[in-house]
C-alpha cells in the first residue's frame, strides 16, 4: 500500500487527500447491518464533498443537513426525479438538524414540508411564522461525558422543559413528530447513549400518554471510529442501542440516526510532503505543505489527535510537524516520534483523516489545501 501511495503522490502531487469510496460503502453497510432498525441520515457536516454525497445516495442513505447549501447539495441528486418523488425523498430522507435556522432558510424550505429540529420557544414562533409546513423534532440535552467533542453546552432543551416545549409547539398548530439527542462526537462512553435513551424514552412515552402522535426517535451521531486500539467497538455499541431501544420504546417507533464521523473518518488518508527542516531549541521541526488552517483543521475544531507515518526508516526522536503558513499557531504536533533523518521532499502518511478535515479547511495565507483524489468510486 505504501508504494501505491508514493506512486499516487508522484502522479498527482502533494498534499494529496485520497478518499476511498469502497471504504465509504463498507462503513455505510456496517452501520446498517448492526443497526438494522435505524434509518441512517449521513451528517453532511462531517465531510460535504459532493462525491461522498453521491456515493451514499446510491447506497440508499438519508441525509442530515444543517444549512440551505447542504440541503441543495443533496437536492442535486434528485433534481431529475418527478416532482412527487422528489417531494417524497425530501420528506422521508432529509432532516434539518440545526436547532437554530435563520428566517431566510425557513422561508426557502417551506415548500418542502421539511423535518426540522428545535430546542427552544423562540424557534417555535420562528418556524410557525416562516415554515409552518415543517414537522418538528425536539432536541434534548443529554450527557456527553468523555466524548471527543461535546454538544450539550450549545444545544438541547433541558428534559424538564421538554413537555412544555412540545405543548407550545402543538398549541401553535405545529406537529412534533419526535425527539432527538446527540451524545457528543466520537463518544467512547456508551453510558451516554444508555442515559440519553432513558431520558428520551420517558418523554416519548409521556407524549403518547397525552395523545400526541410522536413517532420518531433520532439518536444523533457520536458513533466511535477506531482511531486507535483503545477505541471501543461500534458493534458493541450497536448491541447496547438495539436492546435499549427495544426496551424503552413501543414497536412502532421510527428510529433514525445522524452518523457523520463514522461514515467518513476511515475513508481517507493524506499524503503530505516535507518542504523545510530546521532544528529549533534542539528539536527537529518538519515543515510540511499542509497544516491546521487546511486539512489538519480538525485539530482546532474537532479536538483531533493527528498521526504521522514516515515512508522512510531511521532512528526516531521526538519531532515537531508544522504547517506551511506564516503563523506560529500552525503547529500540527510538537511531539511526534519520527525518524530524524528525513529530508525535504520526503513524504508523510496520515490515516483516518476523512472527517472534519477538508470540511473546515481554509485558503489562509494563499495556500490552496490538499488536492482530493477519489478512488474506487
Ligand atoms: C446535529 C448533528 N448531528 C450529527 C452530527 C454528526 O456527529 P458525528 O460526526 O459524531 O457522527 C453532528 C456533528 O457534530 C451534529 O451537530
Amino acid at each position: 500500500m505504501k508504494n501505491d501511495y508514493i506512486k499516487l503522490a508522484k502522479k498527482h502531487g502533494t498534499p494529496l487527500f485520497i478518499l476511498d469510496h469502497q471504504k465509504l460503502r463498507e462503513n455505510f453497510r456496517t452501520f446498517k447491518k448492526n443497526l438494522p432498525n435505524v434509518q441512517a441520515y449521513y451528517a453532511v457536516k462531517a465531510n460535504s464533498n459532493q462525491e461522498i454525497i453521491k456515493t451514499l445516495f446510491k447506497e440508499g442513505a438519508s441525509f442530515d443537513v444543517a444549512s440551505y447549501n447542504e440541503f441543495i447539495q443533496v437536492h442535486d441528486q434528485i433534481e431529475n426525479y418527478r416532482r412527487k418523488d422528489r417531494e417524497f425523498f425530501i420528506w422521508d430522507k432529509i432532516i434539518f438538524s440545526n436547532t437554530i435556522k435563520d428566517k431566510d432558510t425557513l422561508r426557502k424550505i417551506k415548500k418542502y414540508k421539511p423535518l426540522v429540529t428545535y430546542d427552544n420557544a423562540d424557534e417555535i414562533q420562528k418556524i410557525k411564522k416562516y415554515c409552518p409546513t415543517a414537522g418538528l423534532v425536539l432536541r434534548l440535552k443529554v450527557p456527553d461525558t468523555g466524548s471527543q467533542v461535546e454538544m450539550s453546552s450549545k444545544f438541547g432543551a433541558e428534559p424538564s422543559d421538554a413537555m412544555e416545549l412540545i405543548n407550545s409547539a402543538h398549541d401553535s398548530g405545529l406537529t412534533v413528530e419526535g425527539l432527538s439527542f446527540h451524545v457528543g462526537s466520537q463518544c467512547t462512553n456508551f453510558d451516554n447513549y444508555t442515559n440519553a435513551l432513558q431520558i428520551t424514552s420517558q418523554i416519548f412515552n409521556d407524549c403518547r400518554k397525552k395523545g400526541y402522535e410522536t413517532k420518531i426517535v433520532d439518536i444523533g451521531g457520536g458513533f466511535p471510529v477506531p482511531y486507535d486500539s483503545l477505541s471501543p467497538k461500534f458493534e458493541q455499541l450497536a448491541q447496547v442501542i438495539n436492546s435499549e431501544t427495544k426496551r424503552g420504546f413501543p414497536e412502532d417507533v421510527e428510529l433514525i440516526a445522524e452518523p457523520g464521523r463514522f461514515m467518513v473518518a476511515t475513508t481517507a488518508v493524506l499524503i503530505s510532503e516535507i518542504i523545510g527542516k530546521a532544528r529549533r531549541d534542539g528539536k527537529i521541526f518538519y515543515h510540511i505543505n499542509d497544516g491546521v488552517y487546511h486539512t489538519f483543521s480538525g485539530i482546532v475544531y474537532d479536538h483531533w489527535m493527528p498521526n504521522f507515518k514516515a515512508f522512510k526508516r531511521g532512528k526516531t526522536e521526538v519531532c515537531a510537524v508544522v504547517g506551511p503558513t506564516c503563523d506560529s499557531f500552525d503547529k500540527i504536533s510538537v511531539s511526534e516520534q519520527l525518524p530524524g533523518n528525513l529530508q525535504i521532499g520526503d513524504l508523510f502518511l496520515t490515516e483516518n483523516i476523512g472527517a472534519y478535515s477538508i470540511a473546515s479547511s481554509t485558503k489562509f495565507n494563499g495556500f490552496d489545501g490538499a488536492k482530493i483524489l477519489h478512488i474506487n468510486q
